[in-house]
């Protein structure tokens, strides 16, 4: 049976892309990372993990349209069939979302539909809620909405800092998405 080939799509530090990349068990081949920030540090991390990167400028196209029709280009010719963002802070398009359809995830630092968009983390500990998690889901063209395939919650502490509770968010997210990830697989 053939391996299944998966593209990371991430714009910045690329924990969660380094955890998948750890994964003994991974039931799928990451062929390519695929990047819109110049000098983001998951760049690096693939570079060590021997996964060509695909680095681009969205500015640097007329439109979303425009470069996403080049993303699908470069991701079908490396035979890509399931795309994994992981801190891929940009909102897909038609363009890619039917190239990909149903094939598409993405991980979120809260429980889903609270907290979406950025610093989702800060806005769970400066709300007061006692509890938040992790949330992996299919995406579709909202920001972090589509079906929810799995949550996990993370109380937040009395003692908490955001540091302390982003240490345990992401420790999850480090286990959690690799683990969906692989029951994915094969589907
Ligand atoms: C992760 O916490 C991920 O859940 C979040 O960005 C972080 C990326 O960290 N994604 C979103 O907020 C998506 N809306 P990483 O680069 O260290 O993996």
């Amino acid at each position: 049976m053939s391996v299944v080939k998966a593209a990371v799509f991430a714009s910045g530090t690329g924990s969660n892309f380094q955890a998948i990349m750890e994964k003994s068990d991974l039931r799928c081949e990451v062929v390519l990372l695929v990047c819109d920030k110049q000098g983001a540090s998951v760049v690096e991390k693939a570079e060590k993990y021997g996964v060509p990167v695909l680095e681009f400028n969205p500015k640097s196209f007329a439109s979303k349209a425009e470069y996403e029709a080049l993303l699908v280009e470069k991701l079908m010719g490396a035979g890509v069939t399931w795309i994994f963002l992981a801190g891929y802070m940009r909102i897909a398009g038609p363009t890619l979302l039917q190239a990909f359809e149903n094939k598409i995830i993405n991980i979120h630092p809260s429980l889903l539909p609270d907290f979406p968009g950025k610093d989702a983390i800060g806005q769970a500990f400066t709300s007061g809620v006692g509890t938040t998690g992790v949330t992996v889901h299919y995406i579709d063209e909202g920001i972090d909405t589509g079906p929810i395939i799995a949550q996990e919650s993370v109380d937040v502490l009395p003692s908490d800092t955001e540091e302390a509770l982003k240490k345990r968010i992401q420790d999850v997210e480090h286990r959690l998405y690799p683990e969906v990830i692989n029951q994915l697989m094969g589907k």
